[in-house]
């Protein structure tokens, strides 16, 4: 296992919009591993593909309270959803940055797992949160797109300060 760089916003990378998995086969394998070791690495709840700059429709994901519960998504897909509720949410992609974000209160899910087998799962509180926003990476969206578009440009340029420091 591999631990990967995580881009970082405003890169253009993350508004790529990933491909469905066609092929569950070991490269796949590898991929989800990486993918957990830098989730696991980096102390997020999920990481998206988009992510690591691979851009294919695969997300790993641990809500738990003992990071002893991982759940991998390939090609999800929402099949409903319900309710209204808010949360301050995070991103490995954006560091150090929480916005409240309104979205469904729960959702029905169905994704391959890493077997390619089919499951369906009804999410709710942290775990419905961080599902529509790893789908959200999927479609090349960040959820600074919530931020009024004066504080996404504020925030572009503090990043983008921040990221050339780093340098
Ligand atoms: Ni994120």
């Amino acid at each position: 296992m591999t631990r990967r760089k995580i881009l970082r916003y405003p890169d253009p990378r993350l508004l790529t919009v990933a491909k469905p998995v066609t092929r569950i086969d070991d490269a796949l394998r590898r991929l989800i591993d990486d993918m957990t070791e830098t989730m696991y690495g980096s102390g997020g709840i999920g990481l998206a593909a988009t992510q690591i700059d691979v851009h294919q429709r695969v997300i790993v994901m641990d809500v738990s309270q003992k990071r002893d519960q991982l759940v991998v998504l390939i090609n999800p897909v929402i099949l409903a959803a319900g309710g209204s509720a808010s949360h301050d949410e995070g991103c490995l992609s954006v560091p150090g940055t929480t916005i409240r974000v309104r979205r469904p209160a729960w959702i029905q899910v169905q994704a391959l797992d890493r077997e390619g087998d089919l499951f369906e799962v009804r999410a709710d509180d942290w775990e419905a949160v961080c599902i529509q926003h790893e789908i959200e990476h999927l479609d090349g969206i960040v959820f600074t797109d919530y931020l009024p578009v004066a504080q996404q440009e504020k925030l572009r340029k503090q990043l983008a300060t921040a990221g050339n420091r780093r340098r």
